[in-house]
């Protein structure tokens, strides 16, 4: 082993995977993948007509396709309810902790299947057919979950938005995805704080690109004012109160779209990442078993919001493949104080805890009293997701939040990936602080050179993944070119992760971030070009450049230089109003934390930014600026120091 700390397996640790266990399973998943894989779809799912093929894929070009179980048939929301009422119809599916602590409900498999149910038939009657487009825009309630389930149960196409995103942003996602219906609420509160979420779907549905959307359907959430659109606008309750309570399930084939979700690239334009069914519900329910070692009756909960891939694969689809209990939190950690985590966690007895390394830092920022004051006894194992976790964070989650006694499972994925690809499994895996460690059964990362050469041992390089594994996204909609393009056009039949990682003499992974011009600000994925985009559609900026600079708590901070247009001047006032026209334009989560005016910005001849360069002086790195020599005006760079030192 090398000389990093490491923490082995507690050895009381009775897990459903030990390292022999790993080993042998690991080997054999490589081996022979469709006997693996095949295996565990015949135990994992419940078959309509059962598959007999298991896996048919190829990365090139011309052939570029990936298929699981292609001619097998299941429904998802009848593996994910259905099937469990007999034996655990009466445990509780879903706990929801509302933003207001007073406020909680418990919701058996059985109260879910009928809202699924209720909700199906009245989209069916509102003409919904199976691949139809369906947005969800809503806070954290348990009708995020019912839609959604709802959604796969007639075989409609579900397009979650998260509820912190523009109008003009939620414009562009139903648009892409020609949705006819949108399900929203009233309004959604997060903090004590309110989120006029219908009136930013009248917005967005007020603009004339937008001319697919039949009905919106409306939960009444805080009951606070909304406009309404007679014809249009229906109330959620009212429509499933009148549907039937029996919505036989849509046969699906194992290939057919169950989701789109949007992700950030390094263009403008957002990619709608397409999730089929079997596959992916496979690869969420395994992981999530496996990885958080989850018991049956145990109370599970991953703090992310639905909005954000983490919330499909780990709020619903894999906790609910598995008959778990799942937690679904409404607010924020930090009200109405900073113990709220831990208080929920004692009010549920929450058994495993998965959040991202953003919130862990902030709390942590609080010191350890706020933790301490809660018993957290139930705990058995924690999870990381989104973003690198330092070790100092790693080690006040696993010392102060987990008393030293619960394995941290530091999981690697992507919206494309479905699931978690490279992680820890907590009875197999001796943690080091800061490295996902080694990849989950049947997933074969490598590293490779800037030429495509793959790399042994310890090493650096482009993260790749050889094969395929059943949770892969399978193209994106609309645009099968971009796919091909954006993941296996850099490397010959690899899917390229965008990531870059390094490889310890053990053979684990320590991801070291984006290599490409995407950012990571408190665990949420966003492209550079999307917020230049929103710059200079300001009247006032001629150019914008965006770049990432290391931030303590959010990970990555948003740094913005902005070339302003003709007869405009510099001002505080400007400032401000650039940084809310952001926020108006995509959300706040894209608001720039620093915007630097700059009359130029380093080009190359041909015109193309320099970024390496505006990212060295965002970081006050100016000593190391690499090679400045191809820059067509070099004076610009000095005045960009200048201002940065002087700001
Ligand atoms: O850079 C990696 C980082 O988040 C990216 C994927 O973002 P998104 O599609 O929004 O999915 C986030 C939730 C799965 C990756 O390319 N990332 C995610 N998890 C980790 C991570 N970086 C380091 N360690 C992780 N555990």
């Amino acid at each position: 082993m090398s000389e990093e700390k490491i923490y082995p397996v507690p050895a009381q640790f009775d897990a459903l995977i030990d390292k022999q266990q790993y080993e042998k399973m690991y080997a054999d998943s490589i081996r022979d993948p469709d006997a693996f894989w095949g295996e565990q779809a015949r135990q994992r799912l419940d078959w309509i007509k059962p598959f007999s093929k298991v896996s048919n894929y190829s990365f090139a070009k011309d052939d570029l396709h990936i298929r699981w179980f292609e001619d097998g048939t299941l429904n998802v929301s009848y593996n994910c309810l259905d099937l469990h009422l007999e034996e655990r119809g009466d445990q509780t599916a879903i706990i929801w902790e509302g933003d207001d602590p007073d406020n909680s409900l418990h919701i058996s498999y059985r109260e879910l299947h009928e809202k699924v149910s209720r909700l199906g038939n009245a989209l069916r009657e509102q003409g919904v057919k199976k691949g139809d487009r369906v947005t969800l825009y809503l806070p954290m309630i348990p009708e995020a979950a019912v839609a959604m389930l709802a959604c796969a149960r007639i075989g409609a196409v579900h397009s979650v938005v998260f509820g912190g995103f523009s109008p003009g942003a939620l414009a562009d996602r139903i648009v892409d995805c020609e949705a006819s219906i949108v399900i929203t609420a009233d309004q959604s509160v997060r903090g004590g704080k309110k989120v006029p979420l219908k009136a930013n779907v009248d917005k967005a549905l007020a603009q004339e690109r937008v001319t697919t959307v039949e009905k919106v359907i409306v939960v009444k959430r805080t009951g606070g004012d909304i406009e309404w659109t007679d014809g249009r606008d229906l109330w959620y309750e009212e429509i499933t109160a009148s549907a039937d309570s029996d919505c036989p399930p849509e046969e699906m084939n194992a290939e057919d779209p169950l989701f789109i979700l949007y992700t950030s690239g390094s263009t403008g334009k957002p990619k709608g990442v397409l999730h089929t069914s079997a596959g992916y519900l496979l690869y969420a329910g395994m992981t999530h078993e496996l990885v958080f070692d989850y018991r049956p009756g145990e109370v599970y909960w991953c703090t992310a919001d639905v909005g954000w891939v983490t919330g499909h694969s780990y709020i619903v689809y894999g906790p609910l493949a598995n008959a778990a209990t799942t937690v679904m939190f409404e607010g924020v950690p930090s009200y109405p104080d900073n113990s709220r985590f831990w208080e929920i966690i004692d009010k549920h007895q929450v058994n495993s805890f998965y959040t991202a390394p953003t919130a862990i830092r902030a709390l942590m920022r609080d010191g350890d009293e706020p933790v301490k004051k809660c018993s957290r006894k139930s705990l058995r194992v924690l999870g990381s997701v989104g973003e690198p976790i330092n070790p100092q964070a790693w080690e006040w989650y696993y010392h102060v939040v987990g008393d030293g006694r619960c394995p941290i499972v530091d999981t690697w994925w992507q919206t494309e990936t479905g699931g978690t690809l490279i992680t820890p499994l907590p009875g197999a895996t001796d943690l080091k602080p800061g490295s996902a460690t080694r990849p989950f059964f049947g997933v074969q990362p490598a590293l490779v050179d800037t030429d495509g050469n793959e790399l042994d041992g310890a090493n650096n390089g482009a993260l790749v993944l050889k094969g395929s594994w059943p949770g892969q996204m399978r193209t994106i909609f609309g645009d099968h070119e971009r796919f091909f393009q954006t993941y296996f056009a850099t490397f010959e039949n690899v899917y390229f992760t965008g990531d870059g990682a390094r490889r310890d003499e053990d053979g684990y992974y320590w991801i070291t971030g984006r290599m490409d011009d995407v950012l990571n600000v408190s665990g949420h994925r966003m492209g550079t070009a999307e917020i230049e985009s929103a710059l200079v559609a300001h009247p006032s900026v001629a150019e914008a450049a965006v770049v990432g600079f290391p931030h303590d708590l959010k990970g990555q901070g948003i740094y913005a230089y902005v070339t302003l247009s003709a007869g405009k001047e510099p001002s505080d006032a400007l400032l401000g109003e650039l940084s809310q026209w952001v926020r108006t334009e995509i959300g706040p989560i894209a608001k720039p934390d620093f915007i630097q005016f700059a009359p130029g910005l380093p080009k190359t001849r041909s015109g193309k930014i320099m970024r390496r360069i505006l990212r060295k002086i965002a970081e006050n790195d100016y000593g190391n600026l690499g090679d400045t020599s191809t820059l067509a005006e070099p004076g610009v760079v000095n005045d960009l120091i200048d201002r940065r030192m002087n700001r």
